[in-house]
């Protein structure tokens, strides 16, 4: 069972929600170059941090489904 702190407000999970939406916007963004960044972010950096990212948003969601 991992902590789910508040911050500002919301429990850590719905942050993690918020940022895994906007690395896969993000991911789609670079891969169509429609943001002008290397193309590596695509290959290489942005989508591991997004499945770390979803992740880690899918077992609190599912610990927060499943286990209380
Ligand atoms: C959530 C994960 C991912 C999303 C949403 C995503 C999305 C996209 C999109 C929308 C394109 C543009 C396709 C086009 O313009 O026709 C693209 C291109 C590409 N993606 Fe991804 N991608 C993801 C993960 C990855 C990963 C993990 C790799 C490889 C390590 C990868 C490699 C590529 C390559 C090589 C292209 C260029 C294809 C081309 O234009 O010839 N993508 N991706």
């Amino acid at each position: 069972m991992l902590p789910n702190p508040i911050l500002f407000g919301k429990p850590l999970n719905i942050w993690l929600g918020l940022l895994a939406l906007i690395l896969l916007i993000l991911q789609i963004l670079i891969g169509r170059r429609i943001i002008k960044v290397p193309f590596s972010y695509h290959t290489n950096i942005v989508w591991k941090i997004l499945l770390a990212v979803v992740l880690l948003h899918a077992y609190y969601g599912f610990e927060i489904y499943f286990l209380q």
